[in-house]
């Protein structure tokens, strides 16, 4: 697809971007290069200058918009909300559109505040100015969900927030989207988020020139160009621990193993994690746990002396 505007500007010059269902992408680049066009592109909030966007091989270039919008969630890029609607209505408003029963629709808004932990009862009724920053990027997120698409799309969905909630909601949103399994492109120009939540990142220059698309590890370990070299930054190295799983240079330890007194962590953390708690507690290793049972351990030594090729790509 590409997007040239009105008086020149070529936001988007020709990209070319396979999404796979039930996957995770992440658009990131530099403020200005294209990222917000090309959501707005796959929804038809923008008019492509040329191309076209196929959803299951199905092309829906041509689609009424409208129709399309209804498929696909949107998180808009500062969350967004109708200021004079409740929170309910806020979230009902595409199954409204739909034209579900009122019953139907108070059930399901209900339904999707509690799952993004917001207690309906009390925000239902609340407007949005009378939220934080962080429960009104929940509602967006909520209200995106609410006619169940099988289409994510969100723009910098948690960039409102301090660097503690933002985590927190970045964590509640891996385990809902294990729930929920959407296929989602979501944009955002922080590195770090997009290594924590994508599957796949696409990294973009000026233009919407795509310099790279691959899965975290591979992006950290071989940036293909300088943009991307210096976009990811010079402790990339580091972050390739928070994309490599424990068990790469954990001990398996049997029932009964003494680990009392040493930090622990659970077994679907990050190297990265080990090595923070082991700094934190000021120890030369970590237990790591399934639940409350012990079934190994990794040391600091583990994680210096591994192997270059062990460490995720
Ligand atoms: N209506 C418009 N007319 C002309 N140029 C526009 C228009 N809308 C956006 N642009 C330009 O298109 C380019 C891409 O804008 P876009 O909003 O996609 O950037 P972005 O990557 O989302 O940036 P940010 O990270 O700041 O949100 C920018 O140079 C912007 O100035
Ligand atoms: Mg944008």
């Amino acid at each position: 697809m590409s997007k040239v505007y009105g008086d020149g500007t070529v936001a988007v010059g020709g990209l070319t971007l396979d999404v796979p269902a039930g996957e995770l992408v992440v658009l990131i680049g530099p403020s200005g290069c294209g990222k917000s066009t090309v959501l707005r592109m796959i929804n038809r909030l923008i008019q492509p200058t040329q191309g076209r966007i196929l959803i299951d091989g199905d092309d829906v270039t041509d689609v009424d918009p409208v129709e399309l919008r209804r498929r696909i969630g949107y998180v808009i890029q500062n969350v967004g909300l109708f200021p004079h609607q409740s929170i309910r209505a806020n979230v009902g408003t595409v199954p409204r559109l739909l034209g579900w029963k009122k019953d139907r629709v108070r059930r399901r808004a209900d339904e999707l505040l509690e799952l993004v932990g917001l207690d309906p009862a009390r925000f239902g009724k609340r407007y949005p100015h009378e939220l934080s920053g962080g429960q009104r990027q929940r509602a967006g997120v909520a209200r995106a969900l609410a006619a169940d698409p099988s289409v994510l799309l969100m723009d910098e969905p948690f960039s409102a927030v301090d660097p503690i909630v933002r985590g927190k909601l970045q964590e509640e949103f891996l385990r809902l989207q294990a729930a929920v399994g959407k296929t989602i492109v979501l944009v955002t120009h922080d590195i770090d988020e997009a290594v924590k939540l994508g599957d796949r990142i696409a990294v973009l220059s000026e233009g919407g020139k795509l310099e790279q698309y691959a899965p975290p590890g591979e992006l950290l370990a071989e940036p293909a160009s300088d943009m991307v070299r210096d976009f990811v930054g010079a402790d990339r190295g580091v972050r390739r621990l928070a994309v490599t799983p424990l068990s790469t240079v954990m001990r398996k330890v049997g029932p009964g193993h003494d680990t009392a007194g040493l930090p622990s962590v659970p077994d679907t953390g990050t190297l990265y994690d080990a090595l923070a708690a082991m700094l934190t507690a000021d120890a030369l290793h970590v237990a790591v746990r399934n639940r409350d049972r012990v079934v190994g351990t990794v040391s600091r030594s583990a994680i210096f002396e591994a192997p270059a090729d062990a460490i995720a790509r």
